[in-house]
């Protein structure tokens, strides 16, 4: 049957862009009623689903649009083949505060070593949404 206050809740939804919400709305009321979740507790679920989604879809899309070579990620990175290479330094790029300094990177070494794949990595990182170049 065709509630009408759904049918406006999901147009307004759709107006707004929010998108993961229209979607899953059936799901997160029904979870708000099965947890039994205060209005505040609801609010936040909601908005978090939604934030989370919009981040996760702008990484999608920059990583795209950044065509890089190969897909590579600094999960798959093996830190113990490179013991010179301070990861702490690696973890602290990765958080983008070198883009917001408007920084470059420069990654030097010999042929084969994950030069490459380290800059994607960080290019592809969710703070820095594949915004990095990399040859
Ligand atoms: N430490 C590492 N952990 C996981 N994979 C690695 C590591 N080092 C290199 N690789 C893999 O080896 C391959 C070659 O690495 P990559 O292309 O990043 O090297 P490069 O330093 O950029 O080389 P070049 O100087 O030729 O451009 C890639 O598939 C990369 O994922
Ligand atoms: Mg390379």
């Amino acid at each position: 049957m065709v509630n009408p206050q759904m049918e406006r809740i999901q147009s307004h939804l759709s107006r707004m862009k929010l998108t993961t919400t229209r979607d899953r709305l059936d799901g997160l009321l029904q979870e708000a009623a099965r947890k039994e979740l205060s209005f505040l507790d609801f609010l936040d679920l909601v908005l978090s689903e939604e934030a989370a989604a919009k981040d996760s879809k702008r990484t999608r899309m920059g990583i795209q649009i950044a065509h890089f070579p190969i897909r590579r990620s600094l999960d798959d990175y093996d830190f113990d083949l490179q013991p010179s290479l301070d990861r702490r330094l690696i973890r602290e790029l990765e958080t983008g505060t070198f883009i917001a300094h408007a920084e470059n990177i420069l990654l030097l070494g010999p042929p084969g070593v994950g030069k490459t794949h380290l800059a994607i990595g960080l290019g592809g990182s969710p703070s820095n949404g594949a915004r990095a170049a990399c040859s």
